[in-house]
């Protein structure tokens, strides 16, 4: 097995493994500071704060041999036998130097800058920085561009490490974002008339290691050490992207991409990164209701005439309604949790031992959209049509769609439907809303109205994807659990709360209980039983192949 010496710790590292001195460090615990490299982009090692001593030790005879100058971490291989020195005078002098310069320029605007709190330029100025300034200070100015519709460039904030540039030439092949001018005048800037205006453009603000580049939907919003933050699931579409939800008081402020080698490396698309404005629009269906006479307002004014039911009695009156009813078909949205979906399909078997069940309306918005760096977008705009198949495939093997519960519908087959929605956007239009008005009993769950508002008999709120709690089943078969990062607005019972209480369980949902009882029931969920890891797990073996 290689070994890399670290600050004289061996480390084993594998033998076809490609590290650089900066990886190889983190592996033995030490950490390089580095600005201008990123694992997801080329190196230019421009930025000079990685610079160690190496060496290389000889294998036959043990004696190490010293490069006789400081050489940049990021850009040099760590191979069988090299010596890396992070923490010599020479390392440290030289660490405190190029902070030192990179300061000379640098506004110390921190209390106006929206970077304050998570800026390497910080956090490396108190680390390794001088202790004293020896340069002039002058007046701070935050010279500001306008780069794009999303993003703005605080100019005199720039070190100049490059990487938003390499991002959109090598990520999304864009290639928006140049250096103009050169030495002391150089500066980020856009070709006039070609804005940073792309579909994964926001990620240049996550490289950004100061406070140049700014998310103006997030400017001055929240300073960052206030913000909460948990590992989630971007909603999105079926890639199902890592991210972490941002939040404090209940409120989201931003979505930010997690690392996950699997599924997305280090970015996520701007429709996900501003997908979640809609957990805030006034207009959601904030309670539950239930319309004694369907139609007393001529249908024209949906969830204006809907009784308030109390969340204690939805559980016992959903169920008498719907068991009085009969024949009940049942819609499981896309946008359910698999524990979710679960749950639902037992309620609804509960009621109905012949239950119709379907996997619900899967949303779908053009086609599939790679970029050049790999990162694709997903033309299906909901995150769990795979998971909600396989857990429908347990109830019954037909494992029928949307449109199989329309003709079920339609052909006078049910005397009740439970539609659940959870969409962001609108997604079913009057003719379709329609089939369901001559049912006895309609329940539509979802975060907003839509015309099937106007043949419900019960109208109950759906939670969004930072209100749950659950597992995901992306595209490629990666499942994904998350925790619920927010609570819904007061008066919303998230999905799960309900079936979990329609199925008379006590105490609080508990989505890991769930899913541990499908990895025990279902061959197909098997590898959920355990603890899963932040990166998810494969679940290859549903046997619903990806289209
Ligand atoms: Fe190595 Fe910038 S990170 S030179």
């Amino acid at each position: 097995m290689p070994v890399v010496i670290v600050d004289g710790q061996e480390i084993e590292i594998g033998a076809d493994e490609r590290l650089n001195c900066i990886e190889a460090a983190r592996r033995a615990g030490k950490e390089i500071p580095h600005y201008c490299w990123h694992p997801g982009l080329t190196v230019v090692a421009s930025c000079r704060m990685c610079l160690v001593e190496t060496g290389q030790r000889d294998a036959a005879t043990g004696k190490v041999t010293m490069v006789p100058k400081l050489v940049p971490g990021c850009q040099t291989p760590a191979k069988d036998g090299t010596v890396i020195v992070t923490e010599s005078q020479l390392v440290k002098d030289s660490r405190a130097r190029v902070e030192e310069a990179l300061l000379i320029d640098h506004p110390i605007d921190c209390p106006i800058c929206d970077k304050a709190g998570e800026c390497l330029l910080q956090d490396y100025h108190f680390e390794h920085g001088q202790p004293e300034r020896r340069a002039d200070l002058h007046p701070f100015t935050s010279r500001r561009r306008d780069v794009g519709p999303t993003v703005s460039l605080f100019v005199d904030r720039c070190i100049m490490c490059t990487r938003c540039v390499r991002f959109t030439r090598e990520v999304s092949g864009t290639g928006e974002l140049m250096v103009s001018a050169r030495g002391s005048q150089e500066e980020i800037d856009v070709f006039p008339g070609f804005p940073l205006d792309n579909k994964l453009a926001g990620n240049v603000v996550d490289l950004c290691p100061v406070g140049a580049l700014g998310d103006k939907d997030f400017l001055y919003q929240q300073r960052v050490w206030f913000l909460k933050r948990e590992a989630n699931v971007c909603g999105g579409c079926s890639a199902g992207c890592s991210i972490h939800t941002e939040h404090n008081q209940d409120t989201v402020y931003r979505l930010k991409p997690r690392e996950n080698p699997h599924v997305n490396k280090w970015w996520i698309c701007d429709e996900g990164r501003y997908g979640w404005h809609h957990l805030h629009d006034p207009a959601r269906i904030l309670a539950a209701g239930r319309r004694a006479a369907r139609g007393t307002n001529g249908h024209g004014t949906p969830g204006s005439d809907f009784d308030a039911v109390e969340w204690a009695d939805v559980v016992t009156r959903l169920r008498d309604d719907l068991k009085a009813a009969g024949k009940l078909a049942v819609a499981v949205s896309p946008m359910l949790t698999v524990e979710e979906a679960w749950m639902l399909c037992a309620v609804a078997r509960s009621i109905d031992p012949e239950a119709f069940l379907a996997v619900g309306h899967v949303p779908t918005a053009g086609g599939d959209e790679t970029f050049p760096g790999g990162f694709t977008i997903r033309a299906e705009k909901c995150p769990n049509r795979l998971g909600v198949e396989a857990v429908v495939a347990l109830y019954d093997p037909a494992v029928r769609q949307w449109g199989d519960l329309l003709t079920h519908v339609e052909a006078g087959n049910a005397n009740a439907a439970w539609i659940t929605g959870g969409y962001s956007r609108a997604w079913i239009d009057e003719a379709t809303a329609g089939s369901f008005a001559e049912l006895s009993q309609l329940v539509v769950q979802d975060l907003f109205d839509s015309p099937l508002a106007a043949h419900a008999t019960w109208r109950l709120p759906a939670a969004g994807f930072a209100e749950r709690a659950g597992t995901w089943v992306n595209v490629a078969h990666r499942a994904q659990a998350f925790v619920q990062a927010i609570r819904p607005p007061a008066g919303v019972w998230p999905e799960a709360r309900l079936y979990w209480n329609m199925l008379g369980r006590r105490g609080l949902y508990d989505a890991v209980s769930v899913r541990r009882q499908i990895a025990e029931s279902s061959a197909a969920f098997a590898a959920l039983a355990g603890d899963l890891p932040a990166t998810g797990v494969d679940l290859r073996i549903l046997q619903f192949a990806a289209p």
